[in-house]
Protein backbone atom coordinates (compact mmCIF):
# COMPACT_ATOMS: atom_id res chain seq x y z
CA UNK A 1 0.00 0.00 0.00
CA UNK A 2 1.29 3.56 -0.67
CA UNK A 3 1.55 6.37 1.15
CA UNK A 4 -1.61 8.34 -0.54
CA UNK A 5 -3.40 4.81 -0.18
CA UNK A 6 -3.11 4.83 3.73
CA UNK A 7 -3.48 8.55 4.35
CA UNK A 8 -6.86 8.52 1.94
CA UNK A 9 -8.32 5.81 4.85
CA UNK A 10 -8.27 9.45 7.42
CA UNK A 11 -8.91 12.87 6.43
CA UNK A 12 -5.48 15.54 5.71
CA UNK A 13 -5.14 18.08 7.55
CA UNK A 14 -3.10 20.44 5.95
CA UNK A 15 -2.04 24.42 7.42
CA UNK A 16 -2.40 27.09 5.16
CA UNK A 17 1.08 28.56 4.09
CA UNK A 18 2.04 32.14 4.70
CA UNK A 19 -1.49 32.71 5.89
CA UNK A 20 -2.09 33.84 9.76
CA UNK A 21 -5.29 31.12 9.96
CA UNK A 22 -6.85 28.19 7.99
CA UNK A 23 -6.20 25.14 6.22
CA UNK A 24 -6.95 22.64 4.08
CA UNK A 25 -8.85 19.26 4.33
CA UNK A 26 -8.81 16.30 2.61
CA UNK A 27 -11.54 13.65 3.12
CA UNK A 28 -10.90 9.86 3.39
CA UNK A 29 -12.63 7.63 0.50
CA UNK A 30 -15.14 6.03 2.62
CA UNK A 31 -17.41 8.93 3.11
CA UNK A 32 -18.31 9.42 -0.65
CA UNK A 33 -16.61 13.18 -0.62
CA UNK A 34 -19.32 14.10 1.75
CA UNK A 35 -18.44 14.78 5.33
CA UNK A 36 -21.42 14.89 7.37
CA UNK A 37 -20.54 11.02 6.76
CA UNK A 38 -17.66 10.84 8.22
CA UNK A 39 -16.39 8.42 11.09
CA UNK A 40 -16.61 9.27 14.81
CA UNK A 41 -12.17 9.46 14.91
CA UNK A 42 -12.83 11.29 11.21
CA UNK A 43 -15.30 14.25 12.68
CA UNK A 44 -13.53 14.88 15.75
CA UNK A 45 -10.32 15.14 14.21
CA UNK A 46 -12.49 17.70 11.32
CA UNK A 47 -13.92 19.51 15.03
CA UNK A 48 -10.32 20.07 16.22
CA UNK A 49 -8.96 20.89 12.95
CA UNK A 50 -12.12 23.82 12.86
CA UNK A 51 -11.19 24.82 16.00
CA UNK A 52 -7.54 25.00 15.76
CA UNK A 53 -6.92 26.16 12.32
CA UNK A 54 -10.03 28.69 12.17
CA UNK A 55 -11.14 27.82 8.73
CA UNK A 56 -11.39 24.56 7.12
CA UNK A 57 -11.31 24.11 3.08
CA UNK A 58 -12.18 21.74 1.75
CA UNK A 59 -11.90 21.60 -2.47
CA UNK A 60 -14.67 19.43 -4.55
CA UNK A 61 -17.81 19.66 -2.89
CA UNK A 62 -20.05 21.29 -5.67
CA UNK A 63 -22.33 18.51 -5.45
CA UNK A 64 -22.25 18.95 -1.26
CA UNK A 65 -26.44 18.22 -0.45
CA UNK A 66 -28.19 21.10 1.82
CA UNK A 67 -29.22 18.19 3.51
CA UNK A 68 -25.58 16.82 4.32
CA UNK A 69 -24.34 20.43 4.98
CA UNK A 70 -27.34 20.79 7.81
CA UNK A 71 -26.44 17.54 9.25
CA UNK A 72 -22.81 18.66 8.90
CA UNK A 73 -23.67 22.07 10.64
CA UNK A 74 -25.56 20.33 13.32
CA UNK A 75 -23.42 17.47 13.98
CA UNK A 76 -20.15 20.33 15.80
CA UNK A 77 -22.26 21.01 18.66
CA UNK A 78 -23.45 18.89 20.95
CA UNK A 79 -25.56 21.30 23.01
CA UNK A 80 -28.48 21.52 19.92
CA UNK A 81 -32.08 19.19 20.54
CA UNK A 82 -34.65 18.60 18.29
CA UNK A 83 -35.78 21.82 18.08
CA UNK A 84 -33.57 23.49 15.50
CA UNK A 85 -33.37 26.91 14.46
CA UNK A 86 -30.95 28.76 12.18
CA UNK A 87 -29.01 31.28 13.74
CA UNK A 88 -31.45 34.38 13.19
CA UNK A 89 -35.15 34.33 14.26
CA UNK A 90 -37.11 34.60 10.56
CA UNK A 91 -39.29 37.51 11.83
CA UNK A 92 -36.83 39.31 12.51
CA UNK A 93 -34.37 39.04 9.95
CA UNK A 94 -37.80 39.64 6.93
CA UNK A 95 -38.07 42.60 9.28
CA UNK A 96 -38.38 45.47 7.14
CA UNK A 97 -36.44 48.15 9.25
CA UNK A 98 -33.74 45.45 9.77
CA UNK A 99 -29.81 45.63 8.14
CA UNK A 100 -30.27 42.10 7.52
CA UNK A 101 -33.15 42.10 6.03
CA UNK A 102 -33.64 39.92 2.80
CA UNK A 103 -35.93 38.05 1.08
CA UNK A 104 -35.03 35.10 3.02
CA UNK A 105 -34.06 32.68 0.19
CA UNK A 106 -33.56 29.09 1.54
CA UNK A 107 -33.72 25.82 0.22
CA UNK A 108 -36.93 24.62 0.47
CA UNK A 109 -36.59 21.03 1.64
CA UNK A 110 -33.84 22.62 4.05
CA UNK A 111 -34.61 25.94 5.56
CA UNK A 112 -32.07 26.37 7.75
CA UNK A 113 -29.67 26.09 4.71
CA UNK A 114 -29.87 30.17 3.19
CA UNK A 115 -28.95 30.88 -0.58
CA UNK A 116 -26.63 34.12 -0.94
CA UNK A 117 -24.78 35.74 -4.12
CA UNK A 118 -25.49 37.36 -7.10
CA UNK A 119 -27.55 37.56 -9.69
CA UNK A 120 -30.72 35.88 -11.11
CA UNK A 121 -30.77 32.10 -10.44
CA UNK A 122 -33.33 29.25 -11.47
CA UNK A 123 -33.21 26.21 -9.66
CA UNK A 124 -36.41 24.03 -7.74
CA UNK A 125 -34.49 23.55 -4.69
CA UNK A 126 -35.31 27.70 -4.41
CA UNK A 127 -38.77 27.18 -5.03
CA UNK A 128 -40.58 27.94 -8.86
CA UNK A 129 -39.77 31.21 -9.45
CA UNK A 130 -36.39 33.34 -10.28
CA UNK A 131 -34.70 34.17 -7.19
CA UNK A 132 -32.74 37.02 -7.43
CA UNK A 133 -29.65 37.69 -5.29
CA UNK A 134 -27.71 41.03 -3.91
CA UNK A 135 -24.12 41.09 -2.86
CA UNK A 136 -24.03 43.46 -0.12
CA UNK A 137 -21.75 46.53 -0.25
CA UNK A 138 -20.46 49.05 1.75
CA UNK A 139 -22.67 51.44 -0.28
CA UNK A 140 -25.81 50.47 1.77
CA UNK A 141 -23.94 50.79 4.96
CA UNK A 142 -21.50 52.51 5.47
CA UNK A 143 -21.36 56.65 6.14
CA UNK A 144 -18.89 57.68 3.73
CA UNK A 145 -18.33 55.99 0.21
CA UNK A 146 -15.78 55.29 -2.06
CA UNK A 147 -16.35 56.85 -5.64
CA UNK A 148 -18.67 54.82 -7.51
CA UNK A 149 -16.48 55.24 -10.73
CA UNK A 150 -13.52 53.64 -8.80
CA UNK A 151 -15.56 50.67 -7.74
CA UNK A 152 -17.84 49.81 -11.03
CA UNK A 153 -17.16 49.23 -14.40
CA UNK A 154 -13.79 50.90 -14.07
CA UNK A 155 -11.26 50.52 -17.28
CA UNK A 156 -9.33 46.85 -17.89
CA UNK A 157 -6.18 48.60 -16.30
CA UNK A 158 -7.33 49.22 -13.19
CA UNK A 159 -8.34 47.53 -10.46
CA UNK A 160 -11.95 48.03 -8.76
CA UNK A 161 -11.49 49.47 -5.02
CA UNK A 162 -13.94 47.96 -2.61
CA UNK A 163 -13.79 48.03 1.33
CA UNK A 164 -15.01 45.59 3.67
CA UNK A 165 -18.87 45.45 4.27
CA UNK A 166 -19.03 44.43 8.28
CA UNK A 167 -16.57 42.85 10.63
CA UNK A 168 -19.06 40.31 12.48
CA UNK A 169 -19.81 37.27 13.97
CA UNK A 170 -22.61 35.07 12.62
CA UNK A 171 -25.36 35.90 15.77
CA UNK A 172 -28.92 37.33 16.24
CA UNK A 173 -27.18 38.79 19.57
CA UNK A 174 -30.95 38.66 20.95
CA UNK A 175 -32.96 35.67 22.33
CA UNK A 176 -30.65 33.00 20.39
CA UNK A 177 -26.86 32.51 21.30
CA UNK A 178 -24.16 32.69 18.86
CA UNK A 179 -23.61 29.61 16.46
CA UNK A 180 -20.94 27.18 16.93
CA UNK A 181 -19.79 27.09 13.11
CA UNK A 182 -20.81 28.03 10.14
CA UNK A 183 -20.54 26.23 6.62
CA UNK A 184 -20.18 27.95 3.43
CA UNK A 185 -20.09 26.09 0.28
CA UNK A 186 -19.15 28.12 -2.57
CA UNK A 187 -21.17 27.22 -5.43
CA UNK A 188 -20.05 29.62 -7.94
CA UNK A 189 -18.04 32.37 -7.72
CA UNK A 190 -15.61 34.81 -9.48
CA UNK A 191 -12.56 33.83 -11.19
CA UNK A 192 -9.46 33.95 -9.01
CA UNK A 193 -7.91 36.57 -11.08
CA UNK A 194 -10.31 38.90 -11.09
CA UNK A 195 -9.43 41.29 -7.96
CA UNK A 196 -10.38 44.06 -6.23
CA UNK A 197 -8.66 46.37 -3.91
CA UNK A 198 -9.64 46.52 -0.09
CA UNK A 199 -9.55 50.26 0.93
CA UNK A 200 -9.82 51.23 4.46
CA UNK A 201 -9.36 54.70 4.54
CA UNK A 202 -7.65 54.63 7.78
CA UNK A 203 -4.80 56.63 8.79
CA UNK A 204 -2.69 54.26 8.04
CA UNK A 205 -4.23 54.06 4.36
CA UNK A 206 -3.71 50.37 4.57
CA UNK A 207 -4.69 48.49 1.87
CA UNK A 208 -5.49 44.40 0.76
CA UNK A 209 -5.69 43.27 -2.67
CA UNK A 210 -8.63 40.32 -2.73
CA UNK A 211 -9.88 37.60 -5.06
CA UNK A 212 -13.29 39.71 -6.14
CA UNK A 213 -16.16 39.05 -3.20
CA UNK A 214 -13.68 37.26 -0.97
CA UNK A 215 -14.72 36.29 2.29
CA UNK A 216 -12.15 37.55 4.82
CA UNK A 217 -11.44 36.29 8.53
CA UNK A 218 -9.98 37.79 11.42
CA UNK A 219 -8.70 35.69 14.33
CA UNK A 220 -10.06 36.54 18.00
CA UNK A 221 -7.61 34.97 19.49
CA UNK A 222 -4.77 37.10 17.63
CA UNK A 223 -7.06 40.35 18.27
CA UNK A 224 -6.81 38.86 22.13
CA UNK A 225 -2.62 38.43 21.60
CA UNK A 226 -2.38 42.07 20.11
CA UNK A 227 -3.75 43.74 23.46
CA UNK A 228 -1.79 45.46 25.81
CA UNK A 229 -1.63 43.58 29.30
CA UNK A 230 -3.59 45.88 30.89
CA UNK A 231 -6.77 45.71 27.86
CA UNK A 232 -6.20 41.46 28.20
CA UNK A 233 -7.09 41.88 31.67
CA UNK A 234 -9.86 44.56 31.25
CA UNK A 235 -11.72 42.79 28.70
CA UNK A 236 -11.22 39.32 29.91
CA UNK A 237 -12.88 41.10 33.09
CA UNK A 238 -15.70 42.92 31.21
CA UNK A 239 -18.88 42.45 29.68
CA UNK A 240 -20.94 43.49 26.72
CA UNK A 241 -24.47 43.94 26.46
CA UNK A 242 -26.19 44.15 23.11
CA UNK A 243 -29.10 46.02 22.34
CA UNK A 244 -32.55 44.19 22.19
CA UNK A 245 -32.65 43.66 18.21
CA UNK A 246 -29.75 44.98 17.57
CA UNK A 247 -30.08 44.97 13.53
CA UNK A 248 -33.39 46.78 13.76
CA UNK A 249 -31.83 48.97 16.48
CA UNK A 250 -29.14 50.40 14.05
CA UNK A 251 -31.18 50.47 10.73
CA UNK A 252 -30.72 53.81 10.25
CA UNK A 253 -27.07 54.65 11.48
CA UNK A 254 -23.84 54.24 9.55
CA UNK A 255 -20.68 52.08 9.63
CA UNK A 256 -16.93 53.40 9.74
CA UNK A 257 -14.79 52.84 6.60
CA UNK A 258 -13.68 49.78 8.15
CA UNK A 259 -16.72 48.09 8.75
CA UNK A 260 -15.82 47.72 12.65
CA UNK A 261 -18.28 49.58 14.27
CA UNK A 262 -21.38 52.28 13.94
CA UNK A 263 -20.48 56.01 13.72
CA UNK A 264 -22.11 58.13 16.51
CA UNK A 265 -24.39 60.51 14.70
CA UNK A 266 -27.47 59.26 17.18
CA UNK A 267 -29.52 57.69 14.76
CA UNK A 268 -30.14 54.50 16.70
CA UNK A 269 -33.96 53.84 17.24
CA UNK A 270 -35.61 54.60 20.47
CA UNK A 271 -36.16 51.46 22.15
CA UNK A 272 -39.65 51.68 22.08
CA UNK A 273 -39.22 51.41 18.36
CA UNK A 274 -38.11 48.20 18.35
CA UNK A 275 -40.60 45.16 17.84
CA UNK A 276 -41.85 43.67 21.11
CA UNK A 277 -38.92 42.56 23.13
CA UNK A 278 -38.25 41.44 26.55
CA UNK A 279 -34.82 42.13 29.24
CA UNK A 280 -34.85 38.44 29.50
CA UNK A 281 -33.73 38.02 25.94
CA UNK A 282 -31.64 40.67 26.05
CA UNK A 283 -27.55 39.56 25.34
CA UNK A 284 -24.84 40.40 27.66
CA UNK A 285 -21.84 38.56 27.09
CA UNK A 286 -18.41 38.03 27.76
CA UNK A 287 -16.02 39.57 25.88
CA UNK A 288 -13.72 36.94 25.37
CA UNK A 289 -14.61 33.34 24.81
CA UNK A 290 -11.98 30.71 25.49
CA UNK A 291 -11.63 28.30 22.86
CA UNK A 292 -12.76 24.47 24.27
CA UNK A 293 -10.06 22.63 21.94
CA UNK A 294 -6.66 25.18 22.01
CA UNK A 295 -7.37 27.23 25.61
CA UNK A 296 -6.91 30.03 23.80
CA UNK A 297 -9.00 33.28 24.61
CA UNK A 298 -10.84 34.97 21.63
CA UNK A 299 -11.89 38.38 21.75
CA UNK A 300 -15.57 38.11 20.18
CA UNK A 301 -17.39 41.14 20.04
CA UNK A 302 -20.14 42.23 17.11
CA UNK A 303 -18.42 45.71 16.99
CA UNK A 304 -22.04 46.95 15.27
CA UNK A 305 -24.06 45.81 17.71
CA UNK A 306 -22.45 46.81 21.19
CA UNK A 307 -25.16 48.74 23.48
CA UNK A 308 -23.38 49.16 26.76
CA UNK A 309 -20.18 47.96 28.48
CA UNK A 310 -19.85 46.32 31.96
CA UNK A 311 -16.46 47.29 32.88
CA UNK A 312 -15.05 45.57 36.12
CA UNK A 313 -14.40 48.47 38.57
CA UNK A 314 -18.59 48.51 38.70
CA UNK A 315 -18.32 51.29 35.96
CA UNK A 316 -20.96 51.12 32.99
CA UNK A 317 -20.16 53.08 29.51
CA UNK A 318 -22.94 54.23 27.21
CA UNK A 319 -23.68 53.32 23.74
CA UNK A 320 -20.52 56.23 22.11
CA UNK A 321 -18.15 55.37 25.02
CA UNK A 322 -18.36 51.28 24.85
CA UNK A 323 -18.27 51.92 20.73
CA UNK A 324 -14.76 54.15 21.12
CA UNK A 325 -13.25 51.73 23.61
CA UNK A 326 -14.62 48.45 21.48
CA UNK A 327 -13.13 49.85 18.54
CA UNK A 328 -9.85 50.36 20.06
CA UNK A 329 -9.54 47.04 20.95
CA UNK A 330 -10.56 45.46 17.65
CA UNK A 331 -8.98 48.10 14.99
CA UNK A 332 -5.15 46.38 15.34
CA UNK A 333 -6.64 42.39 14.55
CA UNK A 334 -7.87 43.50 11.11
CA UNK A 335 -4.73 45.04 9.64
CA UNK A 336 -3.15 43.67 6.14
CA UNK A 337 -1.11 40.87 7.71
CA UNK A 338 -3.87 39.47 9.92
CA UNK A 339 -6.67 39.33 7.76
CA UNK A 340 -7.06 35.39 5.45
CA UNK A 341 -9.47 36.66 2.67
CA UNK A 342 -10.53 33.35 1.37
CA UNK A 343 -10.03 33.44 -2.61
CA UNK A 344 -12.63 30.80 -3.62
CA UNK A 345 -12.81 27.91 -5.88
CA UNK A 346 -16.07 26.92 -7.49
CA UNK A 347 -17.13 23.64 -5.27
CA UNK A 348 -15.40 24.40 -1.80
CA UNK A 349 -16.57 23.88 1.86
CA UNK A 350 -16.00 26.55 4.16
CA UNK A 351 -16.11 25.46 7.74
CA UNK A 352 -15.65 28.39 10.20
CA UNK A 353 -15.57 28.55 14.11
CA UNK A 354 -17.70 31.27 14.73
CA UNK A 355 -16.93 31.53 18.21
CA UNK A 356 -13.38 32.12 17.16
CA UNK A 357 -12.89 34.19 14.20
CA UNK A 358 -14.86 37.40 13.08
CA UNK A 359 -15.34 37.68 9.35
CA UNK A 360 -16.04 40.17 6.55
CA UNK A 361 -18.04 40.03 2.83
CA UNK A 362 -16.16 42.14 0.43
CA UNK A 363 -16.55 43.30 -2.74
CA UNK A 364 -19.14 44.11 -5.44
CA UNK A 365 -20.24 43.14 -8.62
CA UNK A 366 -21.12 44.93 -12.33
CA UNK A 367 -24.49 44.06 -14.11
CA UNK A 368 -24.45 40.95 -15.01
CA UNK A 369 -21.81 39.45 -12.92
CA UNK A 370 -23.12 36.26 -10.42
CA UNK A 371 -21.98 34.44 -7.85
CA UNK A 372 -23.60 31.60 -5.75
CA UNK A 373 -23.26 30.36 -2.35
CA UNK A 374 -25.11 28.19 0.54
CA UNK A 375 -24.78 29.12 4.27
CA UNK A 376 -26.10 27.32 7.12
CA UNK A 377 -25.70 27.82 10.76
CA UNK A 378 -27.84 27.03 13.68
CA UNK A 379 -28.18 29.32 17.10
CA UNK A 380 -26.64 27.48 19.95
CA UNK A 381 -28.16 26.36 23.70
CA UNK A 382 -24.58 26.70 24.84
CA UNK A 383 -23.79 30.62 26.33
CA UNK A 384 -20.12 31.56 25.20
CA UNK A 385 -17.65 31.19 28.17
CA UNK A 386 -14.62 32.61 29.46
CA UNK A 387 -12.03 30.29 31.64
CA UNK A 388 -9.90 32.21 33.48
FE1 LIG B 1 -21.75 36.13 8.25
Amino acid sequence: MTTSQIKSETITVTPLVDKPLGCTVTLPSYCNNDPSLLNEDDHKKLYEAVLTYLVVVIPGQGNFSPKSQYNLTKSFDSSLKDEISYGHEDKILANDKSILKRDLITIKEQPEVHVLGNGVWNDPKYGKEDINLKHPTHFTFHKDHLPKEKCFDVPENEIPWTRFYRWHIDSALYKLYPPKITTLLGLKVPSKDKKQLVKYDDPENNELLVQQAATCFVSGANAFDLLSEEDKDLVLNSKIMYAPHPYIYISQCAATNDGLTICNEGKELELKELPPWEEKHIMKLPLVWTNPVTGKHHLQVHGCCVYKLYLPNGEVLGLEKSRELIYKWMKPAINPENVYAHEWSNGELCIFYNRGVWHSVSGQFDEGETRLCHQCNIASNEVPSVQK
